[in-house]
């Protein structure tokens, strides 16, 4: 079969190369993958920043790709409740290939009103977004959520993923006045641009804040929940932004590593700084999760019409430009390669 391979050098590439299918173990399903979504980890795995440790990566670690969509061909014989033919989508290492085996526990029906492209740009954000709201902050309907890359990959299910919970106040972040409309689409209540050098929009005052900093926009006491995909600079300032109680949940560090944080304004306000990723996380923990959301799934994609947005769909053999094309500042929801 094909599938998308990292080959070492400078620079390193991703390669399409045929290579064996995979073996399907008893509580495994072969799914012919029709697409699958890129993230901004696939390339931090290319450039040898990310090491993938959890259990939904069980490939070897020059294979490309998170999140996939696809048919089901063939499943193992402990697995009950899903039949060849069927729509899947999942999280899964390696998902750049024409088959992957995945475990039936970590699989998510793909519902009729969604196609292929749209389902392979899903899992991944899905899973994160709904682990940090539900999970990390046991978000309540009556929080104020405040997102940071809200236009983002994964910040901008996140946005929809609130409102769907029933959250009344989302605040987004963008540096790019362009995205505001969007985000404001997307179900966001507010958008505060974080770019200082962006000009005041006099004809459209509306279109996004322009502030010095999110808490001097904001003022004090402006969310209860935040995802927080920024960290560095943007998680230091908008601590001073934060209500009594708050629960900031650190997601990735596009803006920096460090954070020099006001430790008085946390200890004085009570705030609940919490860090997530799926690297470490366990079997028994992905299962579980993505269980809660399969119960979720019907409520959030067909009641909700939560759903990515897609910048740009490229064929396998396009890989190269892909990854350009997600490394852009003007880019706006998922890249998806069609691999069938
Ligand atoms: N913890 C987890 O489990 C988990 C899971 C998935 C992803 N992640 C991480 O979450 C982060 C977001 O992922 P993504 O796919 O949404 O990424 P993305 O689409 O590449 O970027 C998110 C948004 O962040 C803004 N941004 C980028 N660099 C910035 C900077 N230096 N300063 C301020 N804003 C910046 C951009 O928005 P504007 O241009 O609109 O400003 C961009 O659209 C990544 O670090 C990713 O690795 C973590």
């Amino acid at each position: 079969m094909r599938a998308l391979r990292t080959t070492t050098g400078t620079p390193s590439a991703w390669t399409v190369t045929e290579i064996a299918p995979p073996a399907v173990a008893g509580d495994q399903v072969l799914v012919e993958v029709a697409d699958a979504g890129l993230n901004r980890a696939d390339l931090l795995m290319r450039e040898g920043a990310y090491v993938p440790s959890s259990a939904d990566w069980n490939v070897a670690p020059d294979r490309v790709g998170f999140e996939m969509a696809g048919r089901v061909r063939a499943v193992g014989d402990r697995v009950t409740g899903i039949a060849p033919g069927q729509y899947v989508m999942a999280q899964t290492g390696g998902a750049c290939a024409e088959l992957v085996a995945v475990d039936h526990r970590l699989l998510l029906p793909v519902p009729d009103s969604l196609d292929l492209v749209a389902a392979a740009g899903l899992p991944s954000a899905l899973l994160t977004e709904y682990g940090a709201l539900t999970e990390a902050a046991r978000l309540r309907p009556d929080d104020r959520v405040l997102i940071t890359g809200g236009a983002g990959g994964v910040g901008h299910i996140g946005v929809q993923l609130a409102r769907a919970l029933g959250v009344h106040t989302v605040i987004a972040t963008t540096r790019s006045r362009d995205k505001a409309g969007l985000l404001r689409e997307l179900g966001a209540t507010r958008v505060v641009d974080t770019d200082p050098e962006n000009p005041e929009d006099p004809e459209n005052p509306e279109n996004a804040e322009n502030p010095e900093d999110i808490a001097t926009v904001l003022g004090p006491d402006a969310f209860d929940v935040c995802l927080d995909h920024l960290g560095g600079p943007v998680l230091a300032d908008l601590l001073a932004a934060a209500a009594p109680r708050a629960r900031i949940v650190q997601i990735g560090r596009l803006a920096g590593t460090h954070a020099h944080l006001d430790l008085e304004t946390l200890a004085a306000r009570r705030i609940q700084l919490i860090g997530t990723t799926f690297r470490g996380r366990d079997a028994g923990e992905l299962r579980a999760l993505t269980a809660r959301l399969r119960e979720a799934l019907p409520g959030l994609l067909r009641t909700h019409d939560v759903r990515p947005v897609i910048d740009s769909v490229l064929d396998l053999s396009e890989a190269e430009r892909a990854g350009q094309l997600l490394d852009r500042p003007g880019l706006i929801g998922k890249v998806i390669l069609r691999i069938t």
